[in-house]
């Protein structure tokens, strides 16, 4: 299907985005069961993905494997083109009438690629991508997310405060580069406690659905 075909079907894609240890992927679970637990057919998914291209990825962020930084960006919008248009992916989930929502997508690549290969290339790469109906941008203060993230596993590549502090300016950058291009972007504070932000982020998707 021709990715000017599919814009019009994005309408109940829904996509978190924050930087590592912002809980994106805690509050992904919460709203899959809160809008299953209301009727509404959800499925919850994540970048990179666990098919090829994504455990390639995976491999490469616990540091197995090495590759450039301009590799890692064709690596990621490959992982998004199949989830995108690969079996039981993206197009084909909303097409079913499931309401998709994807822990991270374009912006991760915008501000994670864009800090360590420079701008130019994911902002190509990522051009082909359609935008979702709704993003959240989990926005919270570095530090804080990268003391939560070290209590919890073993760091990732890109899980050192100094990085994480130039992603945020950057998501924070391409947040509103994407608000001025028409993105509906919500920004939630991830601070807050974890029960609140679940609430938020139902009643906003509940409202944002019921218009859809
Ligand atoms: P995760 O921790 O949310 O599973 O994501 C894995 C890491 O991959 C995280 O540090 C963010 C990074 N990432 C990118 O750098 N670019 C991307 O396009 C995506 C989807 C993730």
């Amino acid at each position: 299907m021709a990715l000017e075909d599919t814009r019009s079907n994005l309408k109940k894609f829904i996509v978190f985005e924050g930087l590592d240890g912002s809980g994106t992927t805690t509050q992904l679970k919460r709203l899959a069961s809160r809008l299953q637990g209301a009727g509404i057919p959800a499925f919850a998914t994540a970048e990179p993905t666990s098919r090829p291209e994504g455990q390639l990825i995976r491999r490469i962020l616990k540091g197995e494997l090495q590759a450039d930084p301009g590799t890692v960006a064709f690596l990621f919008a490959a992982d998004r083109h199949e989830h995108l248009h690969g079996t039981q992916g993206i197009l084909q989930r909303l097409q079913q009438g499931e309401v998709v929502i994807c822990d991270r997508y374009v912006l991760s690549s915008l501000a994670y690629q864009g800090c360590t290969c420079g701008a130019s290339l994911p902002s190509h790469l990522n051009a082909f991508f359609p935008p979702p109906g709704l993003s959240f941008f989990f926005r919270i203060d570095p530090e804080s997310a990268m003391r939560r993230v070290a209590q919890r596993k073993e760091l990732e590549i890109y899980e050192i405060t100094e990085m994480q502090c130039r992603f945020a300016k950057e998501y924070e950058r391409q947040v509103e580069e994407k608000r001025a291009a028409g993105w509906r972007i919500e920004t939630i504070d991830a601070k807050k406690p974890i029960a609140e932000i679940e609430e938020t982020i139902f009643s906003l998707c509940l409202a944002y659905l019921a218009e859809a």
